[in-house]
């Protein structure tokens, strides 16, 4: 049997506090994250607007942990430049945004930043298997993206289970990632589907204890 996948918890700063991002990027290492989540929205992909390049360069010189970032852009292509020089280590766009999605892919790479794509909860399987072999992870969402603290929507493991089985046999190093509604309750079924990496926004910054919620998410996660 082989050695089971390593889990990350990814704590999502759209749910922090933005007056104080530092110390909340600093409270979330402190107490075991793996990577930190950026969110970024434009206003016109989804019906938010969120923060930009300046402050991913800000939230890399005050900490350690890699930056993660979600772009829901409708033109991603223009910003990819300027994520990698502000220090962003993975990076991922939606494919529903992205009419040369491999050519986009390509430069995220060439970038020295780890490739990922994003799907909505309705964008099937078929839409994405012809990028898997070029990609880093993909990040599967499981609620309909430009808020957090939105219920989980478990339709979307049957898409996990089948980038899974499509993974063992094209591509073992290839990370799944799941975006929202990851609580305790939720994290079991998504770890049991295939999922390697978790973003969590409300379960981690709307939790009195930040060390405890991860802890948590990890238990539940065995
Ligand atoms: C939603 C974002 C998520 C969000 C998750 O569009 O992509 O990263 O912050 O928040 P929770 O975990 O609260 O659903
Ligand atoms: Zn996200």
């Amino acid at each position: 049997m082989s050695a089971p996948r390593p889990i990350a918890i990814c704590p999502s700063i759209l749910s922090a506090d933005f007056a104080r991002l530092a110390e909340e990027a600093t409270a979330v290492a402190a107490a075991g994250a793996d990577f930190l989540h950026v969110d970024v929205m434009d206003g016109h992909f989804v019906p938010n607007l969120t923060l930009g390049a300046p402050i991913v360069s800000s939230l890399a010189a005050a900490t350690p942990l890699p930056l993660d970032c979600h772009l829901m852009v409708t033109n991603p292509d223009t910003l990819l430049d300027a994520f990698a020089a502000a220090g962003a280590q993975k990076l991922s766009v939606h494919i529903e945004a992205c009419p040369h999605l491999h050519r986009t892919v390509q430069r995220i790479r060439a970038l020295g930043m780890e490739a990922g794509v994003a799907l909505n909860p309705h964008t099937a399987f078929c839409q994405l298997e012809p990028i898997l072999p070029h990609l880093d992870f993909v990040l599967v969402m499981s609620v309909n993206p430009g808020f957090g603290g939105q219920s989980f929507i478990p339709g979307v493991l049957d898409k996990v289970r089948a980038i899974d089985v499509w993974r063992k046999t094209h591509n073992p190093a290839l990370k799944i990632q799941i975006d929202g509604g990851i609580k305790p309750s939720t994290i079991r079924a998504a770890r049991a589907a295939g999922v390697d990496w978790f973003v969590a926004g409300n379960a981690v910054f709307g939790a009195p204890d930040y060390a405890k919620a991860i802890t948590a998410l990890r238990e539940a996660a065995q």
